[in-house]
Formats: C-alpha cells, structure tokens, sequence
C-alpha cells in the first residue's frame, strides 16, 4: 500500500483502484484549440471573446504571454475578454515559451499585425526535439527575415506576401502560424499537406468570423485571401476530443458505463473504430459518445499514431492502458513523436508488460495491474497513469501531477463524480515544456 503522507512535495493524486465509473462527463473547450485562438485574437485590434474556455494551466500562461504584450485579458467563468488595443511589445521570453510550447503561436499573429515577432527559441522537451523548422520556412517564404541569436527567433516583415507552400508535415503548429500569418498578407496563400485536426477548423471559423477568407479549412489543401484588415470578434471553443477520450477510456478499463457529452463523435472516429475492435460498446449520439464493456473480453488490437485524422498520439498512451489489459498481444507505432514513450517504465511498475523498440511498443496484455508511486512524465501520459491508477488493486499515487493541470478542467473531479476514488494531495505547482 502507498503511504500518501511519505516522500515527495508538490501536488500529488492518490487514486484507490477497483471502483467501476458510471455516469456522464461534460468535456471543457478544447485546450488545443483554445490557445491558438487566443494567439489569434492578437490579429485585431479591440476586444475578442471566447467562450468555453478550459481554466487549465496552460490557458493561464497563454493568458501571462498575452498580458506581457500588453493585452488587458478577463477570465470568469469559461469566459474570456482579450483587448489587445494597447498591445506594444513582439517579445516572448524564455521562462513563458519554456513553461509552455504553444507560446510560439503569437509568432504569425504578430508579424501580420506589426510585422515582427521576437519568441525564444522553445528547444527540445520531454516528446523529442519538436522542431520549428517548418514554421520558419513558411515565414520566411512570405517575405519574413528570419534570425535567431541568444536563444532567440525573431521574424520581421514590412509586409507579408502570399506564398504556395507544400507542408513537408502536416503540423499542427505550423499550419496554424502559418494560416495566421496569412490573413493579412498580399495575395492568396496556398498551403498544401496542411494540418486537418478539428481545431484548426475551429481556429478558421474563428478567423473568418474575424474577417479573413478562407477555404478548405479541415482539408489538406487550405486558401487563404489576404484582407487589408481584421476585426475583433466572438466565439466559442470546441469541446476537447482528447479529454472526452481520456474518459472513455477510464470508464471502458474499469467495466464501467461512461457517456462523454459536449462532443460530436466523428471527431475521434478512428479511436472509437479501435475501442470497438479491442471489445467495448460504444454508443454515438449527435453530441456525446457512450461506452461499456467487460474488461475479461477485451482483445488486443494494433494502433498507429498519425496525423488527423488518424489515431491522435494524444490519446496513445491512455490507449495502452487499455491494452494492457486486453488478451492478446497488441503492437502501437508512435509516428508523430520520437519520444513518446517516456511512460512506458511507470505502466510497468504497475505491472504492465511492455516492450519498446524505437517506435513500436509491444504490449502483452491480460494483466492485473497493482498499484504502486508513478511520476507523470507529461500531460496525456500522467492521464494514462491515473487510470492506470483506476483498475491497480490498492492505492497509486501519481507525482508531478502538474503535467495533468496543464490540460484537465478539473480531472479528479470529474473522475470522483463518475464515481472514481480520487484524492489530491499538496499544493499546485507549475509545471515545463508540454
Ligand atoms: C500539437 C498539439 C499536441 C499534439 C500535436 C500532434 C497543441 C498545443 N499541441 O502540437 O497536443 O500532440 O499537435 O497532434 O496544439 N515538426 C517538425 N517541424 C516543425 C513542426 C513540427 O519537424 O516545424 C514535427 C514535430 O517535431 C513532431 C511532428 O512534427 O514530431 C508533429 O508536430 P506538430 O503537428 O507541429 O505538433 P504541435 O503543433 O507541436
């Protein structure tokens, strides 16, 4: 048994395994999402709103960069008000872009505003070096001079032009600086092997209703007008697939019935294909996804990770929980990540059976899991260990839980009102990189 009150300071969660989860979870805004739109709402002056918007730590360090430009930012109630009128600084420093990657989103919004944009360089991070190569060449290739010295990368432009640009990755990121950039540049822009993932829509919806013109947003080839002007404007943040996810899956490990509400389920098709195959039931409605099933049933299954909408390597380290349990040998392939994997030594010490090899995970499942103290290596992986932390007999404890609060509303919470038995111990911290 762990002795919750032993070792370690900063927040932990102690989770007491064995207890089915039934019930129904509303997912928060999409933090994915809701970054970048607040990065976008630098675009105009004036004040944007956002509703819906996950009170997650990495939404306050967007909201700390947004205020160090100067932009006067209100947060009540999911609700967010950001007035950029007063918006003077193109500076991001190292101790933001450090807590938190997605700072490096302001870079497109600046440059089309002021034309310039001066961002530490976010180096490498628990995933792998995570590289900005594709960001910068896409700047530069609109007319962007782009440096970098001490630990820095400024990017200034007179004027933005437009570009035909084929992604050599689909990024995420990338796509999204470059889609920002271009709202406001001369001519129309082109990107080609663009990201599809279900925020980026989001963020177009978002930018059109700011004024821009875009095309073909969710698909790999995106257009985008350059207008002279953008305006401040209102909008609400999708809800998280990952989050909803995460859930469906504490409630399938613990044979439990689980509806995930707040979210349109052909979002995460592929995963639920894979939960069907592994042996839970899974139920779709307009917006929320139920499921259930008898562990003692559950089969292995193979997953690979890929961009959208393949399997979200966001969701691979919770799906390997599951597996773990399932009978049978399955294999998951990290594609998207070099090191996503950092978890694996924690799932086995409590009793999973896994080999890594490069990007291949091997995993023996049908295994009783037992619980034992774990670190979270990072935000989905620490997830994945809570509900690990679910089906474990007796009690885990998870260290360095701040990784969680980066990207949970109000995990244990959630968990307890499903019935989970969750209890946080210590006090929030912050938290690095993811
Ligand atoms: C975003 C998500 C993250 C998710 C990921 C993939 C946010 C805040 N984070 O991260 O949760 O796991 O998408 O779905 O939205 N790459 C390059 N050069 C570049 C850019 C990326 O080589 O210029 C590589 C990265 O090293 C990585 C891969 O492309 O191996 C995917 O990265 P990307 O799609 O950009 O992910 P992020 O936007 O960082």
């Amino acid at each position: 048994m762990v002795d919750p009150t032993a070792g370690t300071a900063g927040p932990r969660l102690v989770v007491s395994g064995g207890r089915r989860l039934s019930g129904q979870v509303t997912v928060s805004g999409a933090k994915n999402s809701a970054l970048k739109l607040m990065a976008a709402s630098l675009l105009a002056p004036g004040t944007s709103v956002l509703h819906n918007v996950p009170d997650i730590q990495d939404v306050r360090t967007m909201q700390e960069v947004l205020e160090y430009l100067g932009a006067v930012v209100e947060f009540v109630d999911g609700t967010m008000t950001v007035d950029t009128t007063e918006v003077q600084s193109h500076v991001a420093p190292y101790e933001l872009v450090q807590r938190m990657r997605a700072s490096i989103q302001i870079m497109g919004p600046l440059v089309a505003r002021f034309g310039r944009a001066r961002v530490a360089m976010p180096g490498g991070c628990n995933l792998g070096p995570r590289k900005i190569d594709i960001h910068l060449r896409g700047l530069a290739a609109m007319g962007g001079e782009v440096r970098s010295d001490h630990g820095f990368v400024e990017v200034t432009a007179t004027k933005l032009r437009a570009v035909d640009m084929f992604l050599e990755y689909p990024s995420v990121g990338a796509t999204e600086n470059l889609l920002m950039a271009a709202v406001m540049a001369e001519g129309t822009t082109t990107l080609e092997n663009a990201a599809r993932e279900p925020e980026i829509v989001d963020l177009c919806k978002f930018l059109i209703s700011m004024g821009a013109d875009i095309d073909g947003a969710g698909s790999s080839t995106v257009r985008v007008r350059g207008v002279t002007e953008m305006r401040p404007a209102e909008h609400t943040v999708l809800g998280d697939r990952i989050e909803a996810g995460t859930f469906l899956i504490a409630g399938a490990v613990t044979g439990g019935e689980v509806e995930a509400a707040g979210i349109s389920p052909h979002v995460l098709d592929l995963f639920l294909s894979k939960l069907r195959s592994v042996g839970v039931q899974v139920h779709e409605n307009t917006r929320s996804i139920r499921v259930s099933g008898d562990p003692d049933s559950y089969k292995a299954v193979d997953v690979a990770t890929l961009p959208y909408p393949g399997f979200p390597t966001d969701l691979q380290a919770q799906m390997m929980v599951l597996l773990s349990l399932a009978k049978g040998v399955s294999m998951v392939t990290e594609n998207v990540f070099e090191n996503r994997f950092g978890f694996v030594d924690e799932l086995i010490r409590l009793g999973a059976d896994i080999r890594v090899d490069g990007n291949h995970a091997v995993v023996t499942g049908g295994r009783s899991l037992t619980g034992a103290i774990v670190q979270c290596p990072d935000l989905r992986a620490g997830a994945a260990l809570a509900i690990a932390g679910l089906v474990a007999e007796g009690s885990t404890e998870l260290r360095e839980v701040y990784h969680i609060d980066r990207g949970y509303e109000r995990f244990e919470e959630k968990l307890r009102n499903l019935g989970a038995d969750v209890e946080r111990i210590g006090q929030a911290g912050a938290g690095a990189c993811f």
